[in-house]
């Protein structure tokens, strides 16, 4: 049934018959809005995550004026309400230390002000997760809009991949291979267009999964940024936001259980970054879902990585993917393992949105008998090293990799490991396990990308390309080689991870799933009896709610006030 206009949430704002009403008709017609601009129309604000320092989201300045036209089209009234912008390249130290605070930011936007249905313009990484947390929260219908990938990289005629292309150059660069001029026109040519990166980085999988779970229009997540395309279905969002007030389509109503499943099985044979397990766990728990990390494993041993773009594939980007097919062509040959019931933003299933879905490059997306990694994308080790799990992407790292016995090298901190880290004194073999601790949710703090430590400069000249690093930090969803990341519990809160000692052995066993410091139960318990916390990150500010409230990454570090069983619901705001 039809919501009647009298029942908008904006309604309380505007009709009543009072000094407040008054005041907030008078403030409007202040703007040049005349009564049939606004009367009996739903509010549809959009939030927008354009800055003048986020390069990913240049094109919002203009694409916001495209949704305005779909919501005007449809008969609603657009609002732009600017929201933090979280450039993933420029913000110190880390924009996962502000993913929550754009959550806030977006639910409280949404409750404060007289909306009835919300367009979430984002794509730069925490851009996606922190907008559907506040959205998924604030509870009205909302609609995602994905910035969309930038074009390909080019240098000399070659490819370049956003992030990858940037670390495998910077080693041949360490290694005196490339020349300051290459290095500077390569500078030039991997970032050539507005948009996000547009390797199958975090973005590119945020994105891929906003549209999974049905917060999207069916192939949004694939247009490149470029793309008239974009325009079109900018407008599109904006048209269809609005039959979504009517239709009172809720996050509630298309956030199942059963669509971040889908998510999981989509991000699985996407070859994703691992941050979507961060980002995955802490959305399913706004909504209410009690998702874990084995449930990331589970579909990991069933779903092969299928979409063949770097890291994990070594040839094509987003571009290439869109052409193929885009992320309905994909689900189209996922779909014996999703759910196809799951509704939509756009009114109708996952299964009738993807029901005319062709693939049109088998090499960009495989075929599932002829994948480009058999496995999942990611595994979750477990062992005395890490209790509550660590994340570690096989597909993109060597295989010999993947079960290992080496010596501990052990920094503490971020700064200890860069100031020695390209010494040629340093007592390192591509044997030795690459340890980097305190660099997590709460000793990053925020839990920086560190998690890829360089390779020492001594083995990159000898020729060594990867090597086992383990770290409580993430690393960057373009980023590669056997990184054990995510390590809870993390080092600063006393986690095992702070108990090593360089010359320790560590195992890893990625096949059986496990992570081990080969040490007897006693050793460890006499280290932790000795064990000194370090002092606090913060003492004032956002900093100390962080350091107050962040969860571990197992349960995807969202602050534990916002998970939806805290404390019950947000009454509505009195308008007095
Ligand atoms: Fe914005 Fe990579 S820097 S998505």
């Amino acid at each position: 049934m039809k919501k009647a206009p009298e029942t908008l949430r904006s309604a309380r704002w505007f009709a009543p018959d009072d000094l407040k009403g008054f005041g907030h008709r008078s403030r409007i017609m202040q703007m040049g809005y005349g009564v049939e601009d606004w009367a009996g129309r739903p509010v549809i604000a959009i939030i927008n995550t354009w800055s003048d320092i986020n390069p990913c989201h240049a094109h919002f300045k203009t694409r916001v004026d495209d949704i305005k036209r779909g919501v005007f089209q449809a008969g609603g009234f657009p609002i732009e309400l600017p929201a933090l912008s979280l450039s993933e390249n420029f913000v110190k130290p880390t924009t996962m230390l502000y993913r929550n605070m754009l959550a806030m930011d977006t639910e409280e936007l949404i409750r404060s002000h007289p909306v009835d249905g919300v367009v979430l313009m984002g794509g730069c990484d925490k851009t996606t997760p922190g907008l559907i947390m506040g959205a998924i929260s604030a509870g009205v219908p909302a609609i995602y809009v994905p910035a969309g990938p930038m074009l390909r990289g080019n240098w000399k005629g070659k490819t370049l991949g956003s992030g990858s292309d940037a670390w495998k150059f910077w080693d041949e660069r360490r290694a005196g291979n490339i020349t300051d001029k290459d290095w500077q026109d390569i500078e030039g040519g991997i970032a050539r267009s507005h948009g996000h990166c547009m390797t199958m980085g975090t973005a590119s999988t945020m994105t891929a999964i906003a549209e999974s779970i049905g917060m999207t229009l069916p192939g949004a997540s694939s247009i490149p940024a470029a793309d008239v395309n974009h325009i079109r279905m900018c407008a599109e969002a904006g048209r269809r936001c609005v039959d979504m007030v009517w239709d009172d389509l809720t996050p509630s109503k298309i956030l199942t259980r059963n669509a971040f499943d889908n998510a999981v099985v989509v991000s699985m044979a996407m070859g994703c970054s691992t941050n979507a397990v961060i980002h995955l766990v802490a959305m399913a728990r706004r909504a209410g879902h009690d998702m874990t990390l084995n449930d990331f494993d589970r579909a990991s041993r069933m779903i092969p990585v299928i979409a063949n773009v770097r890291p994990s594939g070594d040839t094509y980007l987003m571009e290439d993917f869109y052409y193929a097919g885009g992320l309905p062509a994909l689900m189209k040959r996922l779909d014996d393992s999703l759910f196809l019931e799951e509704r939509t933003v756009n009114g109708k299933t996952i299964g009738e949105n993807i029901a005319g879905a062709e693939v049109y490059n088998d090499d960009v997306i495989r075929p599932l008998d002829n994948p480009i990694y058999a496995e999942g994308a990611l595994a979750v080790l477990k062992g005395n090293l890490a209790e509550d799990g660590a994340i570690i992407k096989p597909s993109a790292c060597s295989p010999q990799y993947l079960k290992h016995t080496g010596p501990a090298l052990v920094f503490d901190d971020f700064p200890a490991m860069k100031a020695v880290i390209d010494s040629d004194d340093l007592d390192v073999t591509a044997d030795h396990v690459l340890i980097l601790r305190n660099a997590g949710p709460q000793g990053g703090p925020g839990m920086p990308e560190w998690g890829m430590l360089p390779i020492p400069k001594k083995l990159v000249k000898q020729g060594v390309r990867d090597m086992v690093r383990i770290s409580d930090a993430r690393m960057s969803g373009t980023s590669y080689g056997a990184c054990i990341l995510h390590v809870a519990p993390e080092a600063y809160i006393g986690g095992t991870l702070a108990l090593v000692r360089t010359g320790d052995m560590i195992s890893i066993d990625v096949p059986n799933r496990t992570i081990k410091l080969e040490l007897d139960d006693d050793e460890i318990a006499r280290r932790r009896a000795t064990y000194q916390p370090l002092p606090p990150r913060f003492t004032r500010g956002y900093g100390a709610m962080f350091s107050k409230h962040i969860q571990q990454a197992d349960k995807g570090c969202d602050f534990d006030f916002l998970e939806s069983a805290y404390g019950g619901p947000t009454d509505e705001p009195a308008i007095f």
